[in-house]
């Protein structure tokens, strides 16, 4: 089981405080709890639409889709005054799962998923600026996926990173327990990098699994 930051108390009070979610979000969740796929959960799935609706970028990408649970938090955000999202995903069978789930959503016009290894697909997006960007992939390849990234925002633009505390155990002389060594020096690598960029202002909130924002100067 993956670790979790806060106190299980907390962490049930944080819960309680949601509202419920709607039929198909609620349906994700626990085919995520059954399947055991990572979604980033209802709280950061808030965050990302609260940022969207703040921001209102025009282009959103993604890098990690799933099931597309994290799109369609965004993709609704998105709908509201026009904006897109693009996002990645390896998987054929989780990229079918995510086109049906949008088109559930009624978002297939807002949310485009592209297939393929993100460090393929990333280099090809070259000459796109994105207002927001939300990585949530593979932990060993943050650092990578960080410089093309930052290649791809918009001035004034949002980086933001899942799994940024990796339920504690970036840091060191916490025991090593879910996550590899190589999620570990890639999260910490990250969030390095997002610190002493003399163009990025960066804070990690440490909410489910740690998110890191970066705004681009
Ligand atoms: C944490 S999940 C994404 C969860 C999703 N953002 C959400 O919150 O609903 C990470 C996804 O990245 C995909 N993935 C793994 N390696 C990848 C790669 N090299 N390129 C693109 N996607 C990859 C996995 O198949 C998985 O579906």
């Amino acid at each position: 089981m993956m670790p979790e930051l806060l106190d299980p108390h907390v962490l049930q009070y944080l819960d309680d405080l949601l509202p419920p979610r709607d039929p198909l979000l609620a349906e994700l969740e626990a085919q995520a709890r059954a399947e055991r796929i990572p979604i980033c959960g209802p709280h950061v799935g808030s965050v990302l639409a609260l940022l969207i609706r703040l921001a209102r970028p025009s282009r959103v990408l993604e890098v990690g889709t799933a099931i597309g649970y994290s799109a369609i938090w965004m993709g609704r955000a998105l709908r509201e005054y026009g904006g897109q999202l693009q996002t990645i995903e390896l998987r054929l069978e989780r990229i079918e799962r995510a086109q049906a789930n949008l088109s559930r959503a009624e978002l297939s016009d807002v949310v485009e998923v592209l297939p393929g290894a993100a460090l393929e697909v990333l280099p090809a997006l070259k000459g796109t600026t994105y207002g927001l960007t939300f990585l949530d992939a593979v932990k060993a390849d943050y650092p990578a996926y960080f410089e093309h990234a930052l290649s791809l925002l918009a001035d004034g633009g949002l980086l933001v990173a899942d799994n940024a505390l990796l339920g504690g155990e970036v840091a060191p002389g916490v025991p090593e327990g879910y996550w590899s060594a190589g999620d570990r020096e890639g999260i910490r690598r990250y969030n390095t990098l997002a610190f002493s960029h003399p163009g990025l202002d960066s804070v990690v909130l440490p909410l489910r699994d740690g998110l890191t924002i970066s705004l681009k100067r």
